[in-house]
């Protein structure tokens, strides 16, 4: 019997369709000799869908049709397993059974734990991160703060609320002069690039905390990092075993890597002898090197950081972590991870022999045990005490306050 992999992915995010794109190219991926594959498809509107159409890249051009081809659902525990339901029509019937799920979501609303919050509760096996995890790889104020005490190089920085801006710019604008220009200033909670701004000189910075607070009420503002080399690492793994990846390294013309550099490609050459998004298949137009061309010395450091960081911030699945590297000082520092990276970092596993189909069974093979693991773990008691309560009096004589 072939395992029944649920892929969830869209939800209400900004990253919705890189999402879709994602997911896609993974279902195409999985080996369906050994597993069968089940699209779950959650709109902007929070709506899921199911049905084999949905790993078609084409039913995405046209909502309309998806609505009235694809099967609404939602996530149900039973007695026997775990199935997708259907939520509309005459007859509410089980349309999939599923053994595992793989969530290829990006950002805020879907990859910040909600999704794994939502899967743990249910009690389905699911790939990738739980929500703690996931949770420190959104916010890109908390995960420093869990970093710095873990003693992990990040660059300078300080962070604010809206409403304390507004309330008192002045403090806040004194810390940002004490990083020293340039800095950068992002929405805490985003991806992709959207609302970050590089700020030169100080008379710019207001316009773009401005830009920022339109995003998010959590503001971060970081020290530029001079002379930007940027490299990346995928690790796989769990709490117990990893697996490196190559490190790519980021080829960019802009001062940081846009949503454009990321998702569309702006025609820009980049220079260097880069890989194009459609060799290397990550499905962007950024280029890069792969393996990335650094001294021996950077290369070990970046290895342990890797671990170091999947560890620290309890990641699990596929997880990368990004970097930004002054190439004159030679100092390293981690700028952030992902917790379910686009394409799932499938690339830079290939340039070391491991194949997109091989690094998706490694993955729902390691999730399967993971689960059996923790089901071994003693999770309740025997008594019930419950069995003894008494009303408002409590639990007969053995109640603690
Ligand atoms: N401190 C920094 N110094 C120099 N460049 C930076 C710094 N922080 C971010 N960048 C640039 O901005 C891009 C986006 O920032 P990042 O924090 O990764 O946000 P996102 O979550 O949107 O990917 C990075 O890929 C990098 O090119
Ligand atoms: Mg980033």
């Amino acid at each position: 019997m072939k395992i029944k992999v649920g892929v969830i992915f869209g939800g209400e995010t900004v990253e919705h369709e890189v999402s879709i794109i994602s997911a896609v190219q993974a279902m195409g991926q999985i080996n369906q000799e050994k597993y069968d594959v089940i699209p779950i498809y959650i709109s902007k509107d929070r709506t899921w869908y199911t049905g084999k159409m949905l790993m078609e890249m084409d039913v995405y051009k046209d909502f309309e049709t998806l609505k009235r081809y694809a099967k609404k659902v939602t996530l149900v525990k039973k007695d026997n397993g775990f199935f997708l339901t259907k939520v509309d029509g005459l007859f509410k019937r089980d349309v999939e059974e599923l053994d595992v799920v793989l969530p290829i979501v990006h950002g805020k609303g879907a990859e910040d734990g909600s999704l794994a919050g939502l899967l743990d509760s249910v009690g389905i096996p699911y790939a990738g991160p739980k929500m703690l995890g996931a949770a420190l790889g959104q916010d890109k104020v908390v995960m420093k703060q869990v970093m710095a005490s873990c003693g992990l190089p990040i660059v300078d920085y300080t962070w604010f609320y809206d409403a304390e801006y507004l309330s008192d710019s002045a403090n806040i604008l004194k810390d940002i002069k004490k990083i020293g220009y340039p800095v950068i200033v992002k929405p805490a909670n985003l991806g992709s690039s959207v609302g970050i701004n590089v700020v030169k000189k100080e008379k710019d910075i207001e316009k773009a905390i401005e830009e920022a607070i339109k995003y998010d009420n959590k503001i971060v503002v970081e020290k530029m990092v001079d002379n930007l080399v940027e490299v990346n690492q995928a690790v796989l793994g769990n709490y117990e075993t990893q697996e490196l990846s190559a490190i790519a390294e980021m080829l960019t013309n802009n001062d940081f890597l846009t949503y454009e550099d990321k998702y569309i490609g702006n025609g820009k050459k980049t220079g260097g002898k880069k890989v194009s998004a459609k060799g290397s298949g990550n499905m962007s137009n950024s280029a890069m090197n792969i393996p990335a061309k650094l001294d021996k010395t950077i290369e070990k450091k970046i290895n342990e950081l890797s671990l170091e960081t999947f560890r620290a911030l309890n990641l699990r699945g596929v997880a990368r972590i990004d970097y930004l590297i002054d190439k004159k000082s030679k100092k390293v520092y981690i700028n952030e991870p992902n917790t379910i990276p686009g394409s799932l970092s499938f690339y830079m596993f290939k340039a070391l022999g491991k194949n997109y189909t091989e690094l998706l069974d490694d993955l729902i093979t390691m999730t399967i045990k993971d689960y059996k693991d923790e089901h071994k773990k003693t999770t309740s008691f025997e008594t019930n005490i419950l069995s003894t309560y008494n009303g408002s009096k409590g639990v007969k004589g053995k109640m603690k306050i």
